[in-house]
């Protein structure tokens, strides 16, 4: 499979939809000026949604934060379903967000359900791992074998991942990470993204780079380029660097440089 980078910006409880509109219009300015060889993808609120996938249409692929475990339909006040989501022009979730399963106890099963929510939707999944700064302190292996356990939810039925290949990104965000302004070395991002493409590739008998790694937490500009030289980081998920758009768009623009050394 060729590989491809991809750059997301997870805005999460950001932005009203005018401010996220506004967002949209400046990285669709930036990038439409550029070379393509890097896929955008947002992760907006709920109620962005549609009018982001409208705007962005062709350009920047949408995505919402969660979406409920629940099939579509029924008396589930202020759940979101899959469909719901997909009907408003998204084509991506993200699951198992460390502040899901921080603030909102996410685990197990529910995360499963949820994949197979996406699934039935035809939404491809982003799924979420990484440790806590008390793992880290640990060591590398206690790491490696933390964010691996949470990767046994990836399972299907006859060595087949649950969401199908081609449809599933994992993004190795470790939780010291996030929102912390404390990177990951590019050496330990990189060692962890290895780790877990190599359990991919034994697990479900797929290639390298079949099912891509990406990087999160406290990612920008500056030490981006540095962390997508790592060979097993296909690219990144952002947080705060992606709410401003000349930083997500300098972050792109890494991500490019990196698949042009590549081809060169
Ligand atoms: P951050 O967030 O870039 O603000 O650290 C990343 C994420 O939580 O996805």
């Amino acid at each position: 499979m060729e590989r491809v980078f991809y750059v997301a910006g997870n805005w999460k409880m950001n932005l009203l939809v005018n401010e996220g509109l506004a967002l949209s219009r400046e990285v669709l300015q930036g990038w439409n000026e550029m070379e393509r060889k890097v896929r955008l993808l947002f992760f907006t609120p709920y109620p962005h949604l549609a009018a982001v996938a409208a705007l962005t249409e062709g350009v920047v692929e949408v995505g919402a934060q969660d979406c409920s475990a629940q099939p579509h339909g029924g008396a589930f006040t202020g759940e979101v379903s899959s469909h719901m989501v997909a009907s408003a022009g998204a084509s991506w979730v993200l699951v198992g967000h460390s502040e899901r399963r921080q603030y909102h106890g996410e685990e197990g099963a529910l995360l499963v359900q949820k994949m197979q929510r996406a699934v039935e939707a035809g939404l491809r999944v982003i799924y979420c791992c990484g440790e806590p700064l008390i793992v880290r302190e640990k060591g590398d292996e206690a790491a490696v074998e933390y964010v691996l356990n949470q990767l046994q939810l990836l399972r299907g039925e006859n060595k087949e991942p649950l969401v199908k290949v081609g449809q599933l990104l994992v993004a190795y965000e470790p939780i010291w990470a996030i929102g912390t302004g404390r990177t990951a070395t590019p050496e330990q991002a990189g060692a962890m993204c290895e780790a877990i493409d190599g359990w991919c590739q034994r697990e479900f008998g797929v290639f390298r780079y079949d099912i891509p790694v990406l990087y999160g937490g406290s990612c920008n500009a500056k030490n981006a380029g540095a962390l997508f030289a790592q060979p097993a980081i296909s690219g990144g998920l952002i947080g705060g660097a992606s709410l401003r758009a000349a930083d997500f768009l300098s972050i792109a623009q890494e991500a490019q440089k990196t698949v042009k050394s590549e081809l060169a």
